[in-house]
């Protein structure tokens, strides 16, 4: 096992890239089922979602392979294999992302109904009644979805459930619907930049996809769709992580390829709070300046602020001044980041689905863990800002959506590495307790 440590209290300054967008590039790997001849992507992270994304297409039928560019080729040469097993679903549950293209494709998809997380159950009724209504027909055996439909028909579907519009389950009926006879129009569809990214990706391919960026998306079926070249979007959730950490040590950082426009959200909470966020050189440049101030926001799908980006603000606001409100309306749950956050010196309590956070002067070091991919990433950036020294363990959850997080950090200066974790040998027996 790993950990990483953190001596805190260094500024962060210099520049970093953010790498491709891990929630654009799980979909648009699985939306090369749809197409026939090979696709090449460029920009997809080295990060273990992505892995097992690749392992999962492959047991698909796919040939997936890494160039020395870093860019994947995707082909579909074993046609017909349409079974996903448990344990890709049991690892990512993002995997339920090949459902959509398979029945497109093949008419028929068997794929491991995937668990809840720590941060919610992680339903998909809204991603099973938007292929219902394409004319596909759903059962569950032994835990599997099995969604059958031969030919799929285009329809009005309304996607959304009382947190509001569903990510991958858009996906999921845009991928389904551009191989189905005839127009398919999806409301309340999600139109965060994944999404676009997705539907741009399928245009591409032949699809014909209109409504791009907006929550109405037509879908024209058509005959076939054929392999590309293309390049993923930066991950803005990935320069949101750089920019809280700018702001957190008070640094001066250059995210390079940080695309403004998916992060409108991100800066206008930032400039609220009292950091500096201007545009440079293509992307923006991140100042933490005097103290920051306490401010309220709420966790909405896009373009509201982002879901994904709750825990980094968390730990930012806890050494905020005054009294932050977060209400997180996407995953109400999100919440295994607090009392980590907590055991570092920080005064945050929970109501509902609303996190409140008090702020103090400042955080100390700590052993903390991750119990998912954000909350990891919350705590590396307390790390950053707390007296002394901070341990953060559970890195098979920040792995699964950072490449190298901690070389990138030291790279800005921060005093952070990643080592072996050296397990209890014995457990000490407890003192004064009857055997
Ligand atoms: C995607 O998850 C992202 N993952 C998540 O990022 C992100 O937090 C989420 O969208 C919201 O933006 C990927 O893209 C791989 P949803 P997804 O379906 O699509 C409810 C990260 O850290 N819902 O948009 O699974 C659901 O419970 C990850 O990178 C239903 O009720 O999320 C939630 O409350 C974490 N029924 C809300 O909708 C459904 O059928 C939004 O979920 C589907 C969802």
């Amino acid at each position: 096992m790993e950990k990483i440590t953190i001596e805190g209290g260094r500024r962060l300054h210099g520049r970093v890239s953010v790498n491709g967008a891990k929630n654009a590039a799980l979909p648009i790997m699985a939306a090369c089922i749809l197409a026939h001849g090979p696709s090449r992507i460029k920009g997809i992270p080295d990060i273990a979602d992505v892995r097992v994304m690749m392992d999962l297409l492959r047991c698909l039928g796919m040939t997936v392979e890494r160039s020395k560019d870093g860019s994947m080729e995707l082909e579909v040469t074993r046609p017909g294999e349409t079974v996903t097993l448990y344990k890709f679903v049991e690892k990512m549950r993002a995997s339920i992302c090949v459902l959509g293209p398979l029945l497109g494709r093949w008419g028929r998809a068997e794929v491991a109904r995937p668990g809840g997380c720590v941060i919610g159950d992680r339903p998909i009724d809204l991603h099973l009644k938007g292929l219902q209504a394409l004319g596909a027909t759903i059962t569950q055996d032994k835990g599997n979805i099995i969604a059958e439909g031969g030919d799929l028909y285009g329809t009005e579907i309304h996607l959304a459930g009382s947190f509001g519009p569903t990510v991958l389950g858009t996906a999921n009926v845009m991928m389904a619907a551009c191989l189905a006879k005839g127009t398919t129009i999806i409301k309340s569809a999600a139109c965060e930049p994944e999404i676009q990214d997705l539907a741009h990706f399928l245009n591409l391919a032949g699809a014909k996809v209109s409504g791009i960026g907006t929550s109405c998306l037509t879908i024209g079926g058509v005959e076939r769709l054929c392999g590309i070249d293309y390049e993923i979007i930066p991950d803005r959730i990935e320069a949101g992580t750089f920019m809280v950490a700018s702001a957190i040590t008070r640094g001066n950082i250059l995210i390079e390829n940080a695309r403004m426009e998916h992060l409108e959200a991100v800066t206008e909470k930032l400039r609220e709070i009292g950091v500096t966020v201007t545009e440079e050189d293509g992307g923006c440049r991140v100042k933490g300046t005097g103290d920051l101030t306490a401010a309220c926001t709420s966790a909405l799908p896009y373009p509201g602020f982002p879901t994904d980006m709750q825990p980094q603000f968390t730990s930012l606001l806890s050494i905020a001044k005054g009294t932050s409100v977060i209400t997180e309306k996407v995953f109400p749950e999100r919440i295994a980041h607090v009392a980590e956050l907590n055991r570092m010196g920080a005064s945050i309590r929970k109501e509902g689905n609303t996190i409140i956070v008090k702020g103090v002067d400042y955080l100390s070091g700590a052993e903390v863990k991750a119990a998912d991919l954000r909350a990891g990433a919350s705590l590396v950036i307390a790390g950053l800002a707390a007296e002394g020294t901070t341990e953060v363990r559970g890195l098979q959850h920040l792995d699964r959506g950072y490449e190298r997080l901690e070389e990138r950090l030291a790279h800005l200066g921060a005093k952070i590495k990643r080592v072996v974790d050296q397990p209890l040998l014995h457990m000490p027996k407890p003192v004064g307790v009857m055997p």
